[in-house]
């Protein structure tokens, strides 16, 4: 990993075994991009890679001349307005009116490791050598504004994260409409665009199109970056595919409004842009104001889906997850919201806890009602101290019963949200976001808090610390379930309502750090009715986040499947329930639902003494099974082998760094009657070693199935066929509708 500067041909290299990035000073002083992509030769001049001809009805910057147009080389940060006629990276409203600037290199320092961005998540280092940061000074003459570009590169993987910082050197106030984190011109378009989308209950299920002349977005205006989108953009190259070829990613590290953009120019140049979303945002710079945009990660491989996947799933376990669970086991939880919603007393609740000690369970997390008048979900968000009716002896006497059986205690708060029905919003009215004379619009009856006020951040905090500071709560779940409207804030003038948005995440983070700090033994999962905020900016905070309210095994395979292109294994929130299952009423077999659950931070949410005592039995063995493997289940190499969008099954598996294990999890939705043969190609193995394969089929403890090399497990495959033609085996069970069977190599 090295980053070099050559001063003759004002060049810029940043390069790792993976990757290269090269930039150069434009004639005008701005910034040009030249290179990413797979590393390249270091050498002292790339200006070959800098091309510019004479176009018509092209606009040039320099009198006399026609060949250096804007419009026609690849900027690092682009502008708009001075022959760059492409959506900027930057606009900013002066004083006059004009929006023009034009921002010019001034210097740059290399420096070991990575700056800290205050207030914001972000990747880190632990040591020096793990990364080295390049910090690009430039300056626009007219405004003083000047801007900092950071663009750090780790030792491993291809990956370089980004952000712009800005700070007013000049005399007037200006205002920023657009600061994007990350803008990158690639020089052709030949790329297939993938994006996350979907809705509460079918999150991150991964859409594809050809990338085309014109603009092509996705974002999020709801405040929070939503169940629609997610803040993560894949470009590949058509033939790519998850085990090889030219893959980008480009992952936004922030909660709130976002923009992730491409747009292919008509000489099918494209430029991508990823960052706070402009719509609504209008920050106001004072002479002597800085503004740090969030961090963008950018991925490069030739290695295919697989392999960008991994290297999300590396940084953002390791250096971007944080504290003292980031490298553990997951506990296996309970939680009741599914088997009793509103409806418990702390004799339903233990009843539920000691079954699920005797199934060994480990962590018992009490959901949504226990403070306030929270019987329903018309009252009580904001209050949360415990409700004296359903818990005598409080959150601290029901946690000391819990521990007595042997389990940890987890809590849910809400902590951003508040009822009208409670004594938080009639002693503080003017909390919530809300304009003054307008319609004030909820969302499951609640309200917003306006988080952008450090007061309200305050309150709740002491709240949630007066509940915590005993010690009796090991895990909290952190919900957020409406997304913000009527978004305007008493506490600031006309002129900076723009950055209510901004300031209200910066004010999630702000609990989220002073929470973690304070007890950083808990356990955070944060959720927002189920995945509407599972994204990076979160996992800095909390490890593992709700991946989504449809617990339906079949749902959850394309939930999982899609989450898994950008986020880790260990952060996906991943519970068994009931059957019918309550957001599908598909009934599905108890094994299969485990063995989706299985690869996430695995738990249970249903209510126990309703099982036979052959359901329990079969919950034992899971528990049992998820303690020996859960290392590898959550922190394994994993690698995505059929797609549950494409066809009646679907694979994943997940391989221990040192390939001397690995699971295999192989699912089919349908039954089919007299099958054709399958096989299923493994991968990640080592070629060399003779691997013993156990089977794990519906309730029936492993089978050994032989012995097969790594290799041929990965060119011949491991053979998936049925052993039967639908009718029961020997002494076995049938196969059956929503089946699976996870495969043990040792
Ligand atoms: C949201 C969460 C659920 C549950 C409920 C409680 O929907 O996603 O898991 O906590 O809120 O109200």
């Amino acid at each position: 990993m090295n980053i070099v500067y050559h001063e003759a041909s004002r060049t810029f290299h940043l390069y790792n075994s993976c990757i290269s990035y090269i930039m150069t000073i434009l004639p005008n002083g701005q910034m040009g991009q030249l290179y990413f992509g797979k590393a390249v030769h270091p050498r002292e001049d790339y200006s070959w890679l800098l091309e510019m001809v004479p176009r018509s009805m092209t606009s040039y910057i320099f009198e006399g001349e026609r060949t250096f147009s804007l419009e026609h080389v690849r900027q690092e940060y682009g502008v708009y307005g001075s022959s760059d006629y492409r959506m900027p990276a930057v606009e900013i409203l002066q004083e006059n009116g004009s929006r023009i600037s034009d921002f010019r290199y001034v210097s740059h320092t290399i420096q070991p490791g990575k700056p800290r961005l205050a207030g914001l998540p972000a990747t880190y280092t632990e040591q020096d050598d793990e990364a080295m940061t390049l910090t690009l000074q430039l300056q626009d003459p007219v405004t003083g504004v000047s801007l900092s570009l950071l663009y750090t590169i780790f030792a491993q993987g291809g990956v370089l994260a980004r952000s712009a910082c800005f700070t007013n050197q000049g005399q007037e106030s200006v205002h920023l409409l657009k600061a994007m984190s990350l803008c990158l011109d690639l020089p052709d378009h030949d790329y297939e665009w993938i994006q996350f989308s979907g809705a509460w209950a079918r999150e991150r299920h991964p859409r594809a199109r050809a990338l085309e002349q014109g603009i092509q977005s996705v974002g999020s205006m709801r405040g929070h970056s939503s169940h629609e989108h997610n803040p993560f953009l894949i470009l590949k190259r058509p033939h790519a595919d998850e085990s090889q070829g030219e893959v980008l990613g480009f992952s936004l590290i922030y909660s709130g409004n976002f923009l992730a953009q491409a747009e292919v120019d008509t000489h099918d140049t494209t430029r991508v842009l990823l960052g706070i979303h402009p719509e609504w945002f209008d920050w106001k710079l004072e002479p002597g104001g800085s503004f740090q945009t969030p961090e963008a990660v950018m991925v490069y491989t030739d290695r295919g889906m697989n392999d960008l996947s991994q290297t999300f799933h590396r940084l953002y376990r390791t250096r971007l997850a944080r504290g003292f669970w980031r490298d553990r086991q997951r506990p296996i939880l309970i939680n009741n919201w599914e088997s009793t919603y509103f409806d418990f007393t702390e004799d339903k609740l233990l009843a539920l806890a000691k079954t699920a000690r005797d199934a060994g369970i480990e962590l018992f997390v009490l959901d949504d009602g226990w403070f306030g008048k929270r019987c329903s979900d018309h009252a009580g968000l904001g209050d949360w101290t415990p409700n004296p009716e359903r818990l005598p002896q409080g959150i601290s006497g029901l946690a000391r019963k819990i521990r007595d059986l042997g389990m940890d205690f987890g809590l849910w708060f809400e902590p951003e949200m508040v009822n009208k029905d409670s004594d938080l919003y009639r002693a503080h009215p003017d909390w919530i976001l809300a304009v003054p004379e307008r319609n004030q619009s909820h969302g499951r009856y609640q309200h917003v808090l306006d988080f952008s006020r450090k007061e309200v951040v305050d309150h709740i905090y002491a709240q949630m610390a007066e509940i915590l500071k005993d010690g009796s709560v090991s895990y909290v779940k952190w919900d957020m379930n409406r997304s913000i409207t009527e978004c305007w804030s008493p506490a600031l003038p006309a002129d900076r309502q723009g950055e209510v948005f901004h300031r209200y995440i910066l004010g999630v983070y702000d609990l989220y750090e002073r929470l973690t700090q304070a007890f950083p033994q808990v356990l955070f999962e944060s959720c927002a009715s189920g995945g509407a905020r599972f994204d990076p900016g979160l996992l800095y905070y909390a490890p593992q986040a709700w991946t989504s309210d449809d617990t339906d095994a079949v749902e959850r395979l394309k939930i999982q499947y899609g989450t898994s292109y950008c986020y880790p294994v260990s952060s996906m929130g991943a519970h068994v329930s009931a059957v019918p299952n309550h957001q599908l009423h598909r009934v599905t077999p108890l094994h299969t639902r485990a063995n989706v659950a299985f690869f996430g931070a695995f738990g249970y949410e249903l209510d126990l003494n309703r099982l036979s005592q052959e359901e329990l039995a079969q919950i034992r063995q899971q528990t049992a099974f998820m303690k020996q493997w859960r290392g590898l289940l959550q922190f394994g190499t994993f690698y995505r082998l059929e797609s549950p969008f494409e066809g009646n099954t679907a694979a994943w598996m997940t391989v221990r760094e040192d390939q001397a294990k690995a699971i295999v999890g192989w699912y089919r939705v349908l039954n089919t009657v007299t099958p054709p043969y399958t096989r299923l190609r493994l991968t990640g193995l080592d070629p060399d070693r003779l691997y013993t394969v156990t089977v794990r089929e519906k309730n029936r403890a492993g089978r050994v199935v032989g012995q097969f090399y790594g290799d041929e497990l990965m060119h011949a495959g491991l053979v998936t066929s049925d052993q039967s033609s639908g009718e029961s085996l020997e002494g076995g069970e049938a196969s059956c509708d929503f089946d699976s069977r996870l495969y043990i190599l040792e």
